[in-house]
């Protein structure tokens, strides 16, 4: 094995350069700011160099080599723009576009395509191919519950193959056929069930596999992208949230070597339908609509008549961000004297081999920081359930509207009622039997509508930038927690008017976020994207064209 430690010196295309030993020239081009086109390659899978995109030339080769396959040696004289190395990029781009069907017009990849992309930038010639008929393939074929393959956009590059094999450790896709009637397929009987299916959508990097759940939704082109953390489990899996006109539709995974390396599951890729389905949207009080600030002034004086009786009670879910958490802490020390917190949030499920985790929460561990850091004992749900059912609660404040139960939602709303409270009300982003049960609704906003951070389970603190603003008349948790504390005769010491300076004014209480820089977000934008590893999809794909957030 190479040395990486040592340096390689070279030249590419004139310019002297320095490379760690045992660097492929795709990589030491790249790092350098010199694009070397390429489809089959990926750094995290292994070289198979079956495009022959990456050709270029060395003065020790009388052969141009595949520079995904070719590693840096010292001396080495590379030219990625000779005649030769042109001629080859534009050879490899006519016999790639032989049969591809050129149906761009209503291929959902169109615009961030990598045929479109290199036709335009190393081929922009007209077919030769006049007469004959192109090789037809299946167009629609249901390759599993995610992913749809259309065969005549494939150019056999064996990246999905590849990556089910070596990354999911779940072979479920394979080649077959010969010659020009070659096709990725799975086995017969055997679809491609695998729960990290929809990276092989993100990493093929033409029209070939494609999202059932996102097809034909929305124009690649239109969309726009803000670094987000999926929600899905404790894994927080760092992603890019793509969205169009304030509504969120789809996640994609964003490159983290310390959380989720450049994958995301099924389960959470899926799980962006949250910010946009059954959405509470409205404050309510009882069945009647209500203004927020009506129906904060309603939870105060609720709240505020029962404080010190000790039957009053503050839950929270594990789902929020720090700053929810921060606020709720403050909420529950300073205004209401409370020592305990009950823990909601969605209920465990089964882990897998890769990235799931059964903690479908995703800020279990700031919770736990936060709550130790003020002083108050956390308490699971079934000890809220006796202690209701003992006559020991009268009321409650849930922030957050998942319950640990897994049943169905009739039988959530009977379990609820059968807890006979005097007083509910509920923070909630979403219309769940939890917040149907609320006397005052107070609708929440999602991570996509605020900025905030999370701790994953390994305690990675992650920031995550909100995509659009609230929608309806929803504000951010820690926002209509601030509120209350002030309805309840206790500010926070500082005004707060955004995320960034609550986390100021509260963070420093908490040692395990003292040193956590809440604005260094990664930046994505496109005047950086040479120097990408793999910034945007999995394979360095720009995040959307237009990098704009709230921010
Ligand atoms: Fe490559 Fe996509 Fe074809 Fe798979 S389906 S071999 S990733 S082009
Ligand atoms: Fe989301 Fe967890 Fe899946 Fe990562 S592993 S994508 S955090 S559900
Ligand atoms: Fe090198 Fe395909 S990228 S041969």
């Amino acid at each position: 094995m190479p040395d990486a430690t040592q340096t390689v010196n070279l030249t590419i295309d004139g310019v002297p350069i320095g490379a760690p030993a045992g660097t492929n020239l795709i990589e030491a081009a790249r790092q350098h700011g010199i694009e070397i086109p390429f489809y089959c390659y990926h750094p995290r899978l292994t070289i198979a160099a079956n495009c022959r995109m990456c050709l270029v030339e060395t003065a020790s080769s009388p052969k141009l080599v595949p520079a995904c396959q070719t590693p840096v040696t010292e001396g080495m004289k590379v030219e990625t723009r000779s005649a030769r190395v042109k001629e080859a990029q534009r050879s490899v781009l006519e016999f790639i576009l032989l049969n591809h069907p050129v149906d761009c017009s209503i291929c959902d990849q169109a615009g961030e395509c990598k045929l479109q992309d290199y036709y335009m930038k190393y081929d922009h010639q007209p077919s030769r191919l006049t007469g004959a008929k192109k090789v037809m393939k299946e167009k629609r074929r249901v390759l599993g519950p995610l992913v749809v393959l259309d065969q005549e956009r494939c150019i056999l590059c064996t990246r999905c193959v590849r990556f089910m094999r070596e990354v999911a450790k779940e072979p479920q896709l394979g080649v077959f056929g010969r010659g020009s009637h070659e096709v990725i397929d799975t086995f017969p009987g055997q679809p491609l069930t695998s729960n990290y299916a929809g990276n092989t959508i993100d990493i093929c990097p033409v029209g070939a596999l494609l999202s059932r759940d996102f097809r034909f939704k929305a124009r690649a082109f239109f969309l726009t992208t803000t670094p987000s953390v999926c929600t899905g489990c404790s894994r927080g899996c760092s992603t890019f949230l793509d969205f169009f006109d304030d509504t969120a539709y789809r996640y994609r995974p964003r490159e983290n070597k310390a959380v989720n390396d450049c994958w995301m599951c099924d389960h959470g890729r899926l799980s962006y339908r949250e910010l946009v389905t059954d959405r509470a949207l409205a404050a309510r009080t009882g069945l009647r609509a209500a203004s927020r600030e009506e129906a904060l002034r309603e939870v105060a004086t609720q709240l505020r008549s029962r404080r010190g009786s000790g039957k009053l009670a503050l839950a929270i879910s594990p789902n929020c961000s720090l700053e929810a958490m921060l606020a709720a802490a403050f909420l529950a020390r300073e205004a209401l004297s409370l020592e305990e917190l009950y823990v909601t949030g969605r209920p465990e499920g089964a882990a897998d081999h890769l990235l799931l985790r059964s903690d479908r929460n995703a800020n279990r561990k700031g919770l736990e920081w936060i709550a130790s850091a003020f002083g108050l004992k956390l308490r699971s749900y079934t000890e809220l359930v006796e202690r209701a059912r003992g006559g020991g609660l009268d009321a409650l404040h849930a922030i957050g509207a998942e319950l640990p139960l897994a049943l169905r939602d009739d039988e959530l709303s009977r379990a609820l009622a059968d807890l006979r409270l005097g007083w509910l009300s509920v923070q909630a982003a979403n219309e769940t039997p939890l917040a149907r049960a609320a006397q005052v609704l107070l609708p929440a906003a999602t991570h996509a509508e605020e900025h905030g951070s999370f701790v994953n389970f390994e305690g990675v603190i992650q920031r995550f930038v909100g995509a659009y603003r609230p929608k309806g008349a929803s504000a951010p948790h820690w926002k209509l927690l601030v509120e209350l504390a002030r309805e309840l005769g206790h500010p926070l010491p500082v005004p707060t008017k955004g995320a960034q300076e609550l986390f100021a004014a509260l963070s420093p209480r908490v040692p395990e976020l003292a040193s956590f820089q809440w604005n260094a977000v990664p930046r994505y934008l496109k005047a950086d994207r040479a120097k990408w590893a793999m910034a945007a999809a999995a394979d360095g794909r720009p995040a959307g064209y237009r990098e704009r957030s709230l921010e």
